[in-house]
């Protein structure tokens, strides 16, 4: 219990000071994109990193991991009572998976439009859900919805020593 507390204390603490580093402009925004089962499975991982790497966004950490139900359920948690989170769940910790940090002006709502809808099914033609998703579950990548979840994500899947952020004013 205790230590569940002491992580829960440190994750708001690097949250805060993450935070206030960006409002300084020391640091670019970041979004965390997770290549999913199916973009794996169906070798998309390079045609959807193009997309992001023509947009000029730099990536800062990338890794491929197999996720555990845990994690995902934190991931998730805001999916807790949908019928669907067990299946969500199941699929993403299924097989490993590509996870990526890319920062860049505005990259958040830049990479959530290049997504498109959740249901690949409505997704517009040339977003990467409506050219190459299936369906709701299988939807090729996760994205980060909001500076606040973004920030949340990169500190729940990375270690610091795996991110190679471009700093910014600090040189000049
Ligand atoms: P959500 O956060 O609502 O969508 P997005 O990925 O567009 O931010 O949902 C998270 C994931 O849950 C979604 O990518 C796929 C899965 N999901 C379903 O399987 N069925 C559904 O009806 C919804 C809404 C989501």
């Amino acid at each position: 219990m205790m230590k569940r507390l002491l992580h829960i204390f440190s994750l708001g603490l690097a949250l805060i000071s993450s935070c206030l580093a960006e409002q300084k402009g020391e640091f670019m925004e970041q979004t965390v994109i997770i290549f999913k089962p199916d973009a794996m499975q169906q070798g998309r991982v390079g045609a959807i990193l193009q997309r992001f790497e023509e947009m000029h966004f730099h990536i800062s950490g990338i890794k491929m991991v197999q996720l555990s139900e845990a994690i995902l359920r934190e991931h998730y948690a805001h999916l807790a009572d949908k019928p669907f989170f067990g299946d969500i769940v199941e699929f993403m910790s299924s097989a490993p998976v590509v996870i990526m940090v890319l920062e860049g002006e505005n990259v958040i709502e830049e990479v959530r439009e290049m997504t498109g809808e959740t249901d690949s099914r409505l997704a517009e033609k040339g977003t990467i859900r409506g050219d190459f998703g299936k369906d709701k579950g299988q939807n090729m990548i996760h994205a980060s919805d909001s500076v606040v979840g973004a920030r949340a994500e990169v500190l729940r899947f990375f270690e610091p020593a795996e991110l190679f952020p471009l700093r910014h004013n600090l040189a000049d």
